[in-house]
Order: structure tokens, then sequence, then C-alpha cells
């Protein structure tokens, strides 16, 4: 069969490895892609934009395609999944990512707490304002302990959450984001209580009825070391989280996945594609975690795709199979056990103002790590240079997250480029829990 997939990051770059590697794909075509992609084996890079849904429709027919793999979260808020299930010379062309419906998981905090509600799983007590009732929302505000969590309720390039720790500032930016700070993203805000703890994301696969749990990871958000300065898209991720253990995965199974795939089955939502669930492990009394759900994204994360997917040993093209035909539960995931460290190499200046096109040296000599590719591309001399603000990342697998992390700090020196920037401390916050 052949294979379409949508994207161009090191998500997409470690979702491709996978994809090429399974017998089931002749061979996988990688809209738009990039320098990674490119060299992939039975891998090509086609100039398409993942939003132009006439443009993927052409390709699609005269490729012969058979599966669509949506790497990003646009064209599933865009509705792809609804415009293939429209077209009747697309019918039967296997789409794994949700139904517009299901990406508003994604798409509204507004409509994803609600959700929550409804089927009572556990997050952040919250309430929802709009310009109409600011005032309420400051009155809001004010019943509540700092610091302050305010969201934008739509899609903000992962910009649009803001942790104030004073009324006045946070009275201020929810009447900034009311008017307009995230453009229409922020016409609505969702203003919820702070939970204090621990992050880590939970990855489902799901066909709307049935599910599997993948590896858990953790990302490291900021630019700067021990997490401080600007957000950025992700500097590093881990997997799995050791202190995600067998009684706190139980809960989250029985409290948070079965609740959410249960949920989108009795609405009726055409769900077929991964859940990413953000969650806070809290101690509750006695000291013991519990999770609540920070967000839920429609697709995989990224950079912990990078350390997710390189841990799956299973053929992901059969495990989408069986999500498209609903009868994921006859199958299983087999995990490697191992640790995966992945550290995202960046260009200076990212999450601001940063150069493109700085040749890139060392990929080839680095070994036993893997490289993934996010913002590169193979310029008109066949050499790889930059290309976006996270540029490659490096991941190791290794049988303790110490030494992964010791292997991958070790062959990302090798990779050279003018104004390359790294975490040098992604992990390290687990290590002092570990010890
Ligand atoms: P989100 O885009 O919803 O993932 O939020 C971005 C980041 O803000 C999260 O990764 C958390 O670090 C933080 N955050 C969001 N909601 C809360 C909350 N209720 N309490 C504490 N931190 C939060
Ligand atoms: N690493 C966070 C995300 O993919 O949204």
């Amino acid at each position: 069969m052949n294979i379409l997939l949508l994207g161009s990051g090191g998500r997409e770059h470690a979702m491709a490895c996978k994809i090429a590697e399974s017998d089931r794909c002749s061979r996988l075509f990688v809209a738009p892609g990039n320098a990674g992609t490119a060299s992939l084996a039975k891998t090509k890079n086609v100039d398409l934009d993942p939003m132009d849904f006439t443009g993927i429709h052409a390709f699609v027919l005269s490729n012969d395609i058979g599966m669509v793999v949506v790497g990003p979260e646009a064209p599933l808020v865009g509705g792809i999944a609804d415009y293939f299930a429209s077209e009747s010379s697309l019918r039967g062309v296997m789409v794994i990512g949700p139904s517009k419906r299901g990406a508003t998981l994604e798409g509204s905090k507004d409509e994803a707490k609600a959700f929550m509600m409804r089927h009572q799983i556990p997050t952040a007590a919250y309430r929802t304002f709009t310009l109409e009732n600011l005032h309420e929302g400051k009155e809001f505000l004010r019943t509540l302990q700092p610091p302050y969590v305010l969201k934008a309720d739509g899609l903000a390039g992962g910009k649009g959450v803001l942790i104030l720790d004073n009324i006045k500032d946070a009275e201020k930016e929810l009447q900034n984001m009311l008017k307009g700070k995230f453009g229409e993203a922020s016409s609505k805000v969702v203003i919820e209580q702070f939970l204090q703890g621990v992050e880590l994301s939970v990855f489902v696969l799901t066909d709307g009825k049935h599910y599997q749990i993948l590896p858990t990871a953790k990302d490291y958000k900021r630019i700067g070391e021990g997490d401080t300065g600007l957000n950025t898209g992700g500097m590093g991720s881990i997997s799995p989280v050791h202190f995600a253990d067998r009684s706190f995965m139980q809960k989250v199974e029985e409290r948070i996945v079965i609740p959410t795939v249960k949920g989108l089955h009795a609405e009726n939502v055409n769900y077929k594609g991964f859940i990413f669930i953000g969650l806070m492990a809290v101690a509750g009394e006695g000291g013991e975690l519990d999770p609540y759900v920070i967000e839920y994204n429609v697709r995989m994360g990224d950079p912990e795709t990078e350390s997710v997917f390189p841990r799956i040993k299973s053929d992901v093209v059969d495990l989408f199979e069986h999500v498209w035909h609903g009868n994921l539960q006859q199958t299983t995931v087999d995990i490697d056990p191992r640790a995966a460290t992945c550290v995202m190499l960046v260009a200076e200046g990212y999450p601001g103002r940063y150069e493109k096109g700085k040749v890139i040296s060392g990929l080839k000599q680095v070994e036993g790590s893997m490289i993934f590719h996010a913002g590169t591309r193979l310029d008109e001399h066949g050499e790889v240079v930059t290309n976006g603000g996270r540029v490659v990342c490096v991941t190791s697998l290794a049988e303790s997250m110490p030494s992964a992390l010791l292997h991958t700090y070790q062959e990302l020196e090798k990779i050279k480029w003018e104004g390359l920037y790294f975490r040098h401390d992604i992990g390290q916050d687990l290590l002092k829990m570990m010890i």
C-alpha cells in the first residue's frame, strides 16, 4: 500500500521511519517533509501543503494512496477526515486522525473542558468568559488563589496559556486576551484553577471504541535551562516517565482514558487516531499521585514522538489498519522496555527571530543514536541546511535513562552549525526525583 504522511517536523520524521519500516508500506510520501524524510528508504517528499485538501485529494488519486496519516493538528481541526469521508472518490482511503468534531478537543479549550465535565474526567476547576462578561471574569479571578491560569480557547500556536502571579496582571491580561491578544483564538478565555504537580504526557491510539495506550513521555517546553525563559515547541523528551508506574497508570486508564474514549463513542464522535493527554500528577493526601488532565491534543506530540515512536516495536501500519477497521482490541502494542532520550538542537534566537540556511555538519558521524530532522532542507548542492527554529534532535535508546542521556549528549556534540543551541539539562529533573 502507498501511504501519505502529512507534516514536516521531527514528529513526522520519527513517524516516517516506523511507517517506512513496515512490510505493509510499498511507498511513503511525506507532504511536505524535510531533509530527513527525503533520505529515508521507500520515501519521497512531495511539495503539498497539509491544508490544501483539494491538492491532497488529487495526489491521493493519482498516486494510489491507501492511507493518509495526519501529523499536525491544523488539518484535523480544519476537517481533513470529514473531507475524505464526504468525497465519494476518496471513500475507502484510510485516514488516521479524528474528525473535525473530535479535533475540538484540541481546537477549543472550552469544548474540551465541557467534555471532561460531561464525563467526570478529573481536571482543574474552570469557567469560560467572553468580552460580554469580562466583569464577571474579573470577579471570578478574585475568588481564586494565585497563580492565575488564563487560556485562549482556540489554537494559538502553543502560546495561548498565561500563568500570572498577581491579580492586577491577571485582570489586565484577561482583558487583553478578550480584546484580541491572540486574535479570534482568545475571543473566549478559560480561567482555571492552578494545579501544583509534575507534568507528563500519555498517548493513546483509538479506533473510536477501543484503545491502546502508548508509552508515556515528558517534554521540556522552555528555552532555558532549569525550565526558564520563553515557551518553545519542545526542547527534548524522555520516555518512559518513571513515576508513571503501574498504579498511577491504572488511575490514568480508569479515570481518564476509558471515560475519554467512552465519552467520544457515546457522543457519536468519529475518532480514529491519536489522543495526546497532557497530565498533571498531583500529590493527594498521603502523598499518592493523582492524574488531572491539563489538555488534550488530537495528534502525537513533538518532540515526544521522537522518544515514544522508537520504543514501539509493533508494525505501526498494521496498528493503523486496526484503527481504521475498528478492531484495535484484536492487537497489542509491543513496547521496547528501554529508555529513550531526545534532545532538540535549535537555531540561536529561537523561539524568537533566528536565521535559516546554515550548513549542518557532522550528521553522518553520529553513531548508535537516531537523528530526527525537524527544520531542515536540502539546498541546491545537496547539503543539509537549517530551515526552522527547531532543527534536528538526537534520540538514544539504552537500558537506563541515565545511560541513554549520556549517549545522546555525547553524540550530539558531533553535530555543528553556526548558532547551534540546546539545553544541557534534559531529564535532570527526573534523575533528581529518581534518587
Ligand atoms: P496547555 O497549552 O493547556 O498545555 O498549557 C501550557 C502549559 O501551561 C502546560 O504545559 C502547563 O505547564 C501549564 N498549565 C496549563 N494549565 C495549568 C493548570 N491548570 N495548572 C498549572 N499549570 C498549568
Ligand atoms: N510538545 C508539545 C506538543 O507537541 O504540543
